[in-house]
């Protein structure tokens, strides 16, 4: 929360110096294009994953959507929320994002814990879904979040840059993390495939 705040005060301050020049602010996303880009890859997987009928196919991506939903929830609690806040005091707002936060976190752990062959797991990843086009819905809405940020005293070319280096270090942690987790996947589905052999 701390760290937030002083990000938040940081990302003012360099607006009203007005010291960032213009080539340098071209090659950036401003906050909210760059979280409206992780919002249309997130919703592109959630409709692959509809279509497919592979097992295989669907792990990956389930895999995909969660792992770009834990650093996009992340990087919006830890920067742009707080920031969002100081500069609105839309305190109904912000508290509620949060909130669907943790209701999308909750399944999103037992997605990763699961995979294809539970029954549930499609289930899971379709209420994902809906959950993230709702709370998708309240951030880009007239009036949401994302356009009362726009309106608002916030510094959103600095913002962007904080959430794309946020993203890069939270995504590359995930990576190192993906690879381990996909052979701890692949050796019990080995050892479920042997167990499942033996069984008649
Ligand atoms: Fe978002
Ligand atoms: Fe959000």
């Amino acid at each position: 929360m701390a760290r937030g705040k002083r990000r938040s005060a940081s990302a003012k301050r360099s607006k009203r110096g007005g010291s960032r020049s213009r080539s340098s602010s071209a090659r950036q996303q401003d906050a909210i294009t760059l979280l409206k880009a992780d919002h249309r890859q997130v919703e592109e997987w959630f409709a692959q994953f509809e279509k497919t009928n592979s097992s295989s196919r669907k792990q990956d991506l389930a895999q995909k959507i969660c792992t770009a939903l834990k650093a996009h929830t992340e990087i919006e609690e830890e920067i742009f929320y707080p920031a969002f806040l100081e500069a609105t005091e839309e305190q109904d707002i912000h508290h509620e994002a949060e909130v669907e936060h943790d209701g999308a976190k909750k399944l999103i752990a037992q997605i990763e814990r699961s995979g294809p062959d539970d029954e549930y797991f499609d289930a899971r990843v379709t209420v994902l879904s809906e959950m993230i086009k709702h709370h998708v819905k309240e951030e880009e809405k007239r009036d949401g979040m994302f356009a009362k940020a726009r309106q608002a005293d916030m510094d959103l070319v600095a913002l962007g840059e904080q959430l794309a280096t946020r993203k890069a270090q939270v995504m590359g942690g995930e990576d190192s993390r993906m690879s381990r987790g996909r052979s701890i996947a692949e050796a019990r589905g080995r050892e479920s495939r042997m167990a499942n052999s033996g069984r008649h």
